[in-house]
């Protein structure tokens, strides 16, 4: 049973699948681990670590994936088209890969993993369910990237965050509102507060309020029946109706004039990020002011927001940085790789040591994008049709 942990090639990515703690892990399930030389450097896990828990290291996407079972990846494989090398195609028919693969915004790719004959297991699609909160990957570096956007806007924010008090004046404390308290929000909360900001948060979904308030933050109401059935069955947020929106946006533009630093980080699945705020808003905010936008790879919360750029308008710093996880990627790849670690081991028979996949499993069935050439999962066979 032969796991191959593949470099990964994206830009900005610098996380990788397995850690020398989880290769220990995956050897005492039975397995043999190969890394490609090089997979932990940006993560500060060098090659030495990994050999040290057992693992081969190979020279290439190919000679680590030759003979194996079971593929790991943070990101979707690249493609030819993509300008690199296809790693798809260094993966045998067979192979099971897992990863955050994206299908949502690239189908195409679902198609391309039934017809290379590999099964395809989507990190993000895990239910919200409690037997599945240890596998949950889009927790655990949203959890990270929460506590690291609020340390980015804090590098930018030209003032202190805690009220300070010297000899030559006090300075106050900054003010900080999160938009979307959700797990980024949750921690970007805490991480504000530990820093001495007063802090407030908004969100749609009602229970947010007694989270919120948990961590000494202050709840933004917006007047609405709607907040009552803004949560879906999975715990995720629903799209608000106009008239919701528009309440929403007189209660948060009123709120951002007296901030300092925004952090938004809001999200509908499967659907581009709910414009939070417009230029309006922020040409009433405060000069100096930072908003850093968390969604802005999925479309941005605010307004002039773009991936990889710091936009200033009118003395407000409009922050965009993709993937924040990345940026903390020794202690982002530690928990992607024990996310990993306890979705294998509902794959692994541990007394027999051999991969068995219980197709039936609610959260083996949730995830499985394609099984056996085939694509498995039904919110993606459509899209994957030629043609369609
Ligand atoms: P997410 O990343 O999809 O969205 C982030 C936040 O944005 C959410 O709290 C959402 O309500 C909020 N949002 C969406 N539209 C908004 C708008 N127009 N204005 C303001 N806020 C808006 O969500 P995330 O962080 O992944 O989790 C959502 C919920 O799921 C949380 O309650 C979390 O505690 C729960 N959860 C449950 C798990 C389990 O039971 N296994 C595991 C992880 C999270």
């Amino acid at each position: 049973m032969k796991i191959a942990v593949l470099k990964e090639r994206r830009a900005h990515e610098m996380r990788v699948a397995a850690t020398p703690d989880s290769v220990k892990k995956l050897i005492g399930m039975g397995a043999e681990v190969a890394i490609e030389a090089g997979a932990g450097a940006a993560a500060d896990y060098p090659d030495a670590a990994y050999a040290q828990a057992g693992a081969a290291i190979a020279a290439d996407a190919a000679a680590v994936c030759a003979g194996a079972v079971i593929v790991l990846k943070v990101q979707r494989p690249m493609a030819e088209a993509e300008g690199g090398a296809d790693e798809l195609a260094a993966m045998p028919r067979g192979a099971n890969l897992i990863g955050l693969l994206s299908p949502h915004s690239d189908a195409a790719s679902v198609a391309r993993y039934a017809s290379s004959g590999v099964n395809a297991f989507a990190l993000e699609l895990t239910p919200r369910i409690t037997r599945a909160q240890a596998m949950d990957a889009l927790s655990s570096q949203a959890n990270l990237a929460g506590y690291r956007a609020v340390l980015e806007a804090a590098i930018v924010f030209g003032r202190a965050f805690p009220m300070m008090m010297t000899a030559a004046g006090t300075i106050a404390p900054a003010r900080v509102v999160v938009l979307g308290a959700g797990v980024a929000g949750l921690q970007a909360i805490a991480t504000a507060r530990r820093l001495g900001a007063v802090v407030s948060a908004f969100d749609v979904r009602a229970a947010a309020k007694e989270q919120v308030e948990s961590l000494g933050a202050t709840f933004i109401e917006v007047p609405s029946e709607e907040t009552q059935s803004a949560e879906t069955a999975g715990g995720y947020a629903r799209e608000m109706s106009e008239d919701y929106k528009k309440k929403q946006q007189q209660v948060l533009h009123d709120h951002l004039k007296k901030q300092d630093i925004v952090i938004t980080t809001a999200l509908v699945p499967g659907r581009a990020a709910p414009r939070l705020i417009t230029e309006a808003m922020l040409r009433d905010m405060k000069p100096g002011s930072v908003v850093l936008d968390m969604a802005v790879e999925s479309g941005g919360n605010c307004a002039l927001s773009e991936s990889g750029k710091t936009v200033e308008a009118n003395f407000v710093r409009i922050v965009g940085i993709p993937n924040l996880p990345s940026r903390i990627a020794a202690d982002a790849s530690a928990l992607y790789a024990r996310n990993l670690v306890a979705f294998l081991a509902l794959m692994i028979d541990a007394k027999e040591k051999v991969l068995n996949i219980p197709w039936d499993d609610e959260i083996v069935k949730a995830m499985a994008l394609t099984r056996d050439g085939e694509v498995a999962h039904p919110d993606f066979a459509a899209a994957a049709r030629p043609g369609a």
